[in-house]
């Protein structure tokens, strides 16, 4: 049987180192990292993921600045709550929540976000630096799909990776940061031939695709790291509603090294990241090395 990657755990770990590094900077640097949200509309999924950074960020010892806005708000008003917040030398992340209400294009405020306090990593800088090796800030649920995969194996030099989805959030970053660790990275999708081949060749296979249970177990090769960055709603046969991922765990888990569960494998992660990104970019901009 795999081992089951906790992501739940390895998240809660990140928190509490995050929670010291806040610590020592406010000791020594009195330096306090902040966090923006910008919520617009009332998007009850959208609610809940904020209601979470916030709490999370404000646990972690930082500033969280809450800016909720009706969602008849132009365009216009939202790129000046970005000047704003880009002009503001206590906020050292911006996060938009996204989706953004139809008659306002995400591309162009994602955009108007200084790339150094862009903790989300969306900004075209930064998808820029991360493809060309350059520091910046890198997309957050990627990054916490590195960190369990190397809890599983410190180092992934050679490995064979196989992404399943080429989204701009998930696959096509992940590839970026997995050429990064010295990977063989292939991106597969919808299109992709002989996709349970392609699967079958994986040391690390991540699915990333948003179909409930597409990754079958005669797809994992024995002994591969499976990371299921899915997550579906789904009615079982009494009629109940149940969270899955892209894989098949049931049938995986026999065959896998190492695989995570849906709900709490790649999940927690990401907000995780979010905290580690805003004090990444609060060092940066004060020119302080990240604290250990
Ligand atoms: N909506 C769903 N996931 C995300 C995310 O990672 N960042 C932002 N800004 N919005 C999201």
């Amino acid at each position: 049987m795999a081992q089951i990657i906790d992501g739940k755990a390895i998240a809660a770990e990140i928190r509490q180192h995050i929670a010291n590094q806040v610590q020592f900077l406010k000791t020594n640097h009195n330096l306090t990292p902040g966090l923006s949200v910008v919520l617009i509309g009332e998007n009850p999924a959208s609610q809940v993921y904020v209601r979470n950074k916030v709490i999370q960020t404000t646990n972690a010892g930082m500033n969280s600045f809450h800016h909720q806005k009706d969602a008849t708000i132009s365009e216009t008003e939202t790129l000046d709550l970005i000047d704003q917040l880009n002009a503001d030398a206590q906020v050292n992340g911006i996060l938009v929540q996204l989706p953004l209400p139809a008659h306002i294009n995400a591309d162009k405020i994602i955009n108007a976000i200084e790339p150094d306090k862009d903790v989300d990593g969306f900004h075209v800088v930064n998808t820029g630096r991360l493809t060309i090796g350059l520091q910046g800030m890198a997309p957050c649920t990627p990054l916490g799909c590195v960190e369990l995969m190397k809890s599983v194996k410190a180092d992934l030099t050679g490995c064979n990776a196989v992404i399943v989805g080429r989204s701009n959030i998930v696959g096509k970053p992940l590839a970026a940061l997995l050429l990064r660790e010295h990977c063989t990275v292939t991106i597969a999708h919808s299109r992709t031939k002989k996709l349970n081949e392609v699967c079958m060749g994986a040391d690390i296979l991540v699915a990333a695709v948003g179909q409930p249970n597409l990754v079958k177990g005669s797809w994992v090769k024995p002994g591969a790291t499976v990371i299921d960055v899915g997550i579906n709603r789904i009615e079982t046969e009494s009629g109940k509603m149940k969270l899955v991922g892209d894989v098949n765990f049931a049938e995986a888990q026999h065959v896998a090294g190492a695989i995570t569960p849906v709900p709490g494998g790649v999940g927690p992660m990401t907000i995780a990241l979010l905290l580690q990104n805003t004090v990444r970019a609060a060092c940066m901009q004060h020119g302080i090395p990240l604290p250990d």
